[in-house]
C-alpha cells in the first residue's frame, strides 16, 4: 500500500510537469496515461495485490488518481486548441449570448429631455414624496381648506389619515424646497402626481409633471418669459412661436398659461390642436407673496417665478402616441419602440 502511494505521488508529479504544444503531444499524453496500455490502466491492476482491508482506501486513491490524469488531459487539450484554460470544461473566451437590451420609458425620455434643458440654465433637480400632507399640497400654496380652487384638481385622500393626500401636482415640492430656507433657489422638480379621474385615452388617475421654481432678489416676469422662451426653442425648435394667456392659480400672481404653435401642423390647425394652431404646454406665474411668507421667505425682499408642465402630453405628441393608457400598461411591444439616446 505504501508502495502504491509513493508510486501515485511520483506519477502525479510527472503528470503535473507534462506539457503539450500541439495536438500530437496531447495524443501522446493520452496514450501514455489513459490509453488501453497506459499507466492508469496498469496501476489500476495493482488493486489485486492490495490487502483486502485496504482495498477500499486503495480504490479511492486510484480513482482520484485516474481523475487527476484525465483532468490534465482536458487541460492540455483545451490549451492546445487555443481555448482559455479555466479549470472548467467550457471555453469562456467564446462570445456569450447577448443580453437583450431594454429601452427607456418614453415618459422618462421626455422628462430627461426637459430636465437637461433647464440644467443648462443652472437649475438643480429635487424630488418630493408622492404621499403629501394637506399643507404642502394645498395650504402652503395659498389654497386654504374649503378654497374653491381645490376643485380644480380631484384629489385622492388617504383613509387612515385625513390630512394625507396623493399629491395632485408637483407644486408641493416647491414648498419643501422653500422651507429648507436656502436662497436663492433654482430648482426643477419632476415627479408622478395623482388625480381622481376616470381612466381614458385622454386622462388618467396618475401622470407626470415637471415643476420649476426660481427665487431670488429682483426676479421679474421678464425672467420667467425669457427662461421659458429658451426652453421652448431648445425643446421644439427655433421656429416655434409662444403665447402667454392670463390665467388663475392660487399660488401665483399674476398667473399665465403658455401655448406653443402646434408642432404637428405648424400652426395651420389639425386634430391635435383642435384646429386652433396652438397647444397648451404649461402653467406659470410669479410666486404669490402669501406662498413665500408661508415658507418663511420675506416677500418684500425676494420674488420668484414658478411653472408646472405635464410630461405625458409632449411625449404623446413627440412619439405619436394616441392613448394615455399605453404608458402604464407595460406592454414590451409598446415600450421597446423608444430607443432615443436621452
Ligand atoms: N400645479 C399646476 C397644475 O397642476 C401647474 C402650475 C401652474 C404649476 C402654475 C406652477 C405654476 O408652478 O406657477 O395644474
Amino acid at each position: 500500500m505504501e508502495q502504491l502511494l509513493k508510486q501515485i505521488d511520483a506519477y502525479k508529479q510527472e503528470i503535473n510537469a507534462s506539457a503539450a504544444t500541439d495536438e500530437k503531444q496531447v495524443e501522446d499524453y493520452r496514450i501514455k496515461w489513459l490509453g488501453t496500455k497506459g499507466i492508469v490502466k496498469a496501476i489500476m491492476g495493482e488493486m489485486k495485490n492490495v490487502a483486502p482491508e485496504k482495498k477500499k482506501e486503495a480504490g479511492q486513491l486510484l480513482n482520484e488518481f485516474k481523475q487527476y490524469a484525465e483532468a490534465k488531459y482536458e487541460e492540455l487539450k483545451a490549451a492546445s486548441t487555443g481555448a482559455v484554460q479555466t479549470g472548467f470544461s467550457m471555453d469562456i473566451s467564446l462570445p456569450g449570448d447577448p443580453m437583450p437590451l431594454g429601452s427607456r420609458h418614453p415618459v422618462t425620455l421626455m422628462r430627461n429631455r426637459i430636465v437637461s434643458i433647464f440644467q443648462r440654465l443652472g437649475f438643480a433637480v429635487a424630488e418630493g414624496p408622492e404621499i403629501e400632507d394637506d399643507w404642502h399640497n394645498f395650504g402652503a400654496l395659498n389654497l386654504p381648506a374649503h378654497h374653491p380652487a381645490r376643485d380644480m384638481q380631484d384629489t385622492f385622500y388617504i383613509q387612515q389619515n385625513p390630512d394625507w393626500v396623493l399629491r395632485t401636482h408637483t407644486s408641493s415640492v416647491q414648498i419643501r424646497e422653500m422651507e429648507k430656507g436656502k436662497l436663492p433657489i433654482r430648482m426643477l422638480m419632476p415627479g408622478r402626481v395623482y388625480r381622481n379621474e376616470t381612466v381614458s385615452a385622454r386622462s388618467h388617475c396618475f401622470f407626470h409633471q415637471v415643476e420649476g421654481l426660481y427665487i431670488d432678489e429682483n426676479v421679474s416676469f421678464a425672467d420667467l418669459k425669457q427662461t421659458l422662451y429658451f426652453f421652448v426653442k431648445e425643446m421644439y425648435g427655433k421656429d416655434v412661436k409662444v403665447r402667454f394667456r392670463p390665467s388663475y392659480f392660487p399660488f401665483t400672481e399674476p398667473s399665465a398659461e403658455m401655448d406653443v404653435t402646434c408642432f404637428i401642423c405648424g400652426g395651420s390647425g389639425c386634430n391635435i390642436c383642435k384646429k386652433t394652431g396652438w397647444v397648451e404646454i404649461l402653467g406659470c406665474g410669479m410666486v404669490h407673496p402669501n406662498v413665500l411668507s408661508n415658507c418663511g421667505i420675506d416677500p418684500n425682499k425676494y420674488t420668484g417665478f414658478a411653472f408646472g408642465m405635464g410630461i405625458e402630453r409632449p411625449a404623446m405628441l413627440k412619439y405619436g402616441v394616441n392613448d394615455l393608457r399605453l404608458f402604464s400598461e407595460n406592454d414590451v411591444r409598446f415600450l421597446k419602440q423608444f430607443t432615443s439616446a436621452i
